[in-house]
């Protein structure tokens, strides 16, 4: 018996399993953990509300989280995390496949094994005079065919008390997950352990950070932040990266998309599927009120962030969203823009980093036309207007269940999903990139996509404004190749007897003055219908070099003033030598995935430079 497994035995007997907790592999998982991070105490934590209570509590007690004013915004929080620890970090980010190629230029990479050493060092005793927190979870209705479950392991009683709301979390997953059934390890750490009569911060600061994904062990490690997809594994680490993994091998698809129905007038029920990057309005899509002179349409929310796909027995897709809740943008969200997240975010949130009322209320950026005279800043300093400094950072988010948006889709909890008539792609684009187009087909559609730009934004550390290519809103979080993924995609589109129609779209093109040529948010409903009645063959467009087009005509104007057809026409323009450099951008992302990259996509390239 080697050294390791002895003490694991030791640590096994003195960690007490609740007797639900009947998974042999999850006990001894659990106990290895116990061994390696040597937590002073272990909580099976259950999702109780008593629970929940008791952990909100010794938060607000530790200065953690502040409590709202229980009138204005009742049973929720607000948690201020440290300024270095305020989005994802890609540059921290590991895919460790057993082959490096495996893993793709698009990811990070290190040998497994060395990254296993790596990690074994900074794990060990990191939790010392903390609680460790065993977090069961499923990603999809729970005991549905289509979930998959996973456990994660935290020190952070902010990571359990938001998957509560993200995830189908506590005892029940046990039940489902019986003696034998499987799961994905996600171990986490905030990294530092406690000193001796320290109050307890969730917050890392200098802490060496890792978010490791192992896809052919499907395991998460991560180390070092508290914040959003680094610290919350059901959602980016589990329902993206090792989910995607997954999807390619079962022959299903794992996408950072959002999925939308639309009723017409006369009852007749769509639904989309959009990917667009971080921070490029995916849930403000997901939420959109259609402008009042489009009575009788009906927009609703199945999902905002993330989208499980699967080819249905009568040759469609169905999608289904495999969280629980919504980790939103809080910047930028205001009755005018959102009233379905502003009532979604009326009670029983964690808000992080936004700015503090003296009422005892939140507000951010965007929220109101005038700010308040007086805030507290997300650092928790006095803030007041023309002070120099947002009073929410930009990456600030809010933590909500998804049964509270008044838009939420009747069917988003049905584990069949719901069936796909066309994929939206878009990006973060201030030039060049037209309002809407059309893909030709499938495969000119997963061109459109494999080759998307998009502005950086907020939702990762580092530049802000950068346009780099995006393919599929994917770049972060594919957990393999990413020609491997375009073959995927492509493969797909022939698995099923009616692939969704394509579209590509960019709400965010400025004019010369640096101001938004469309007006965006409900008013993309205008763009939504012209999509809805392509894919039912209603509506007319125009051939052009990049695919179809709506001209003028072909879109409801009904009750919009804002946009002239001098506007539109600008708004549509596609302007050649902006292109070349598109194409130029495209070429360069086909030299890096060249090893692995569909013959087709490089031959539609070359179609394309042509017809320009
Ligand atoms: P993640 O949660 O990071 O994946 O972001 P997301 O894709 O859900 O983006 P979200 O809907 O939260 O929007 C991000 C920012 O873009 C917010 O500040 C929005 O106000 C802004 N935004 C969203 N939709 C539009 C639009 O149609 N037009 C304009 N101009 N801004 C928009
Ligand atoms: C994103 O960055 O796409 C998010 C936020 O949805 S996070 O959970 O931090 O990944
Ligand atoms: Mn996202």
């Amino acid at each position: 018996m080697t050294q390791k497994s002895a003490s694991a035995r030791a640590a096994a007997e003195s960690v007490r399993f609740p007797d639900y907790v009947r998974n042999a592999r999850a006990r001894a998982w659990i106990a290895d953990m116990v061994a390696l991070c040597k937590p002073d105490d272990v909580q099976f934590v259950d999702g109780s509300d008593e629970e929940n209570l008791r952990l909100c509590t010794q938060m607000v007690s530790s200065g953690v989280l502040v409590k709202l004013d229980s009138k204005l915004r009742p049973n929720s929080y607000l948690a201020r995390s440290h300024p270095s620890d305020v989005a994802r970090m890609e540059d921290r980010t590991f895919v460790c496949s057993r082959n490096r190629e495996d893993a793709g230029p698009n990811n990070n990479w290190l040998d497994p094994a060395e990254m296993k050493a790596k990690l074994g060092k900074l794990f060990d005793g990191c939790m010392r005079g903390r609680t460790m927190y065993v977090i069961p979870f499923s990603m999809g209705p729970l005991g549905s065919h289509i979930a998959h479950i996973g456990i994660e392991i935290s020190d952070s009683p902010y990571v359990v008390v938001n998957m509560r709301i993200m995830t189908r979390m506590g005892r029940a997953v046990w039940d489902v997950l019986g003696d034998k059934g499987e799961f994905v390890p996600a171990m986490h750490s905030v990294g530092r352990p406690l000193k001796a009569g320290e109050k307890d911060d969730v917050w890392p600061n200098n802490a060496e950070k890792y978010i490791v994904q192992f896809p052919e062990e499907k395991s998460i490690w991560s180390f070092g932040s508290g914040y959003g997809g680094n610290a919350l594994l059901g959602k980016k680490c589990f329902a993206l990266r090792i989910a995607s993994v997954l999807a390619k091998e079962q022959g299903w698809l794992a996408e950072h998309m959002l999925i939308l129905g639309l009723e017409s007038p006369q009852g007749e029920k769509t639904y989309v599927a959009a990917a667009f990057p971080s921070a490029c309005g995916k849930t403000n899509l997901a939420m959109l009120i259609p402008p009042k002179a489009f009575a009788g349409w009906k927009a609703t929310t199945v999902g905002e962030d993330i989208a499980w796909i699967k080819p249905g027995k009568d040759g469609r897709f169905y999608a289904i969203n495999p969280e629980a809740g919504y980790f939103g943008v809080a910047p930028g969200t205001s009755y005018t823009t959102n009233a379905n997240a502003m009532d979604t975010l009326k009670a029983n949130v964690i808000f992080t980093n936004v700015a503090l009322t003296p009422e005892g209320d939140v507000w951010w950026e965007g929220m109101t036309k005038t700010p308040p005279a007086r805030l507290i800043d997300w650092q928790g300093k006095d803030w007041s207007p023309g002070c120099g400094r947002p009073a929410a950072h930009p990456n600030a988010r809010f933590t909500v269940h998804a049964a509270q948006c008044p838009s939420i889709d009747p069917q988003w909890e049905n584990p069949d999903g719901v069936p796909i008539s066309a994929f939206i792609f878009g990006g973060r684009r201030s030039t060049g990139v037209p309002l809407v187009m059309e893909a030709f087909n499938w495969d000119y559609g997963v061109y459109l996509a494999a080759t998307m730009g998009s502005e950086t934004t907020a939702a990762n550390i580092g530049k802000v404004g950068v346009v780099r290519r995006d393919p599929f809103a994917m770049l972060p979080f594919c957990g393999y190749h990413m020609g491997d993924y375009f073959n995927h995609w492509l493969r797909m589109g022939r698995a099923i007897d009616s692939p969704p129609k394509v579209f590509g779209v960019n709400w965010f093109r400025l004019d010369k003055d640096g101001k938004f040529l469309w007006p965006g948010f409900g008013e993309n409903m205008r763009v939504l219908k012209w999509i809805v009645e392509r894919v039912s063959g209603k509506v007319g467009a125009r051939q052009t070099p990049l695919g179809w087009m709506p001209r003028y005509d072909d879109i409801e104007w009904k009750g919009l003033e804002a946009v002239s057809r001098s506007q539109f026409d600008e708004l549509m323009s596609v302007d050649s030598k902006v292109w070349q450099g598109e194409l130029d951008a495209h070429g360069e992302l086909f030299e890096k995935l060249k090893s692995r990259l569909p013959r087709q996509l490089a031959l539609i390239r070359e179609l394309f430079g042509m017809s320009l």
